[in-house]
């Protein structure tokens, strides 16, 4: 068992992660209107947490690394704080790079997924600042073992998996996305090479949606033209690869 994953993303029409690139709001639309939808939308679904790329949590996460000397040698198993009722702020951050400084991200309780490589003294920086973890295998990229960890250790049934696109990727490739939910902005990016919200690059990288399928189950026009989709994914008919 793991959880329901919704992958939630915003984008242009073409596709592109960055709203930082997107072109302005045309007259008359608020572009705070355009910018509100995505937490507004995320709120409908009422996850347990969210889930993020080691990336995308460098830049919510406002820690700074610290030097601990004489940190205890400890086994490469989950450690679980109280997280007293807390929604929860997931990070995938297989080599401990992210530093927190604190035990939430915005009053979410936070949980990095490591590989067992990561090293004592992160782990002891980690318990420091009062964040739960967990491994996901030796190199950090078992993901579906992470996600069942999720549910049978935290009991969490449903998440929101907010990106980046490489995090979106990977988890497509291991078919861990039950349900797209995508905010198709009034927007353009337009430039060849640009990340886009799904962007899978692992060497067998060809077809990480082999196997799949996605069905349309719902649509809504928003204030200021962002279109709201959501799609289903499903296992495809016809033989599996
Ligand atoms: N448009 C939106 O709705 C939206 C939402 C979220 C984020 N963003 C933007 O997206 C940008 C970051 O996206 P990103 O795609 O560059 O990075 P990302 O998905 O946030 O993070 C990628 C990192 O995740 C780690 N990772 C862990 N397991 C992995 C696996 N199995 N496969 C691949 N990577 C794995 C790797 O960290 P290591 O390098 O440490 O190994 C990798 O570099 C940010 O600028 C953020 O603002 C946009």
């Amino acid at each position: 068992m793991r959880p329901y994953i919704i992958c939630h993303m915003i984008t242009s029409i073409d596709g592109r992660l960055h709203p930082s690139r997107f072109t302005e709001a045309a007259a008359g639309v608020s572009a705070d209107a355009l910018s509100s939808h995505y937490e507004e939308v995320a709120g409908r679904f009422e996850a347990e947490g969210w889930i993020v790329g080691r990336k995308t949590m460098s830049e919510l996460a406002t820690g700074a690394k610290r030097v601990i000397t004489n940190a205890p040698s400890v086994a490469r198993e989950p450690h679980v704080v109280d997280r007293n009722g807390r929604n929860l702020a997931i990070a995938i951050d297989p080599s401990g790079r992210i530093h927190y400084g604190q035990d939430h991200i915005g009053g979410d309780h936070i949980i990095a997924v490591l590989s067992e490589q990561v090293s004592d003294a992160y782990l002891a920086e980690l318990r420091e600042d009062g964040v739960s973890y967990i491994f996901a295998g030796p190199t950090g990229d078992d993901l579906p073992g992470a996600m069942a960890q999720l549910a049978s250790i935290f009991g969490i049934r449903r998440l929101l998996l907010e990106g980046g696109g490489t995090i979106n990727g990977a988890f497509l490739r291991h078919r861990l996305i039950d349900e797209f939910s995508t905010l198709i902005q009034p927007a353009v990016d337009g430039v060849a090479g640009s990340p886009s919200i799904v962007d899978y690059n692992g060497v067998d990288g060809a077809h990480p949606g082999a196997g799949q399928a996605l069905r349309l189950i719902g649509f809504e026009a928003l204030k200021g033209g962002t279109v709201w989709l959501r799609h289903a994914v499903e296992e495809a008919p016809g033989p599996r690869p």
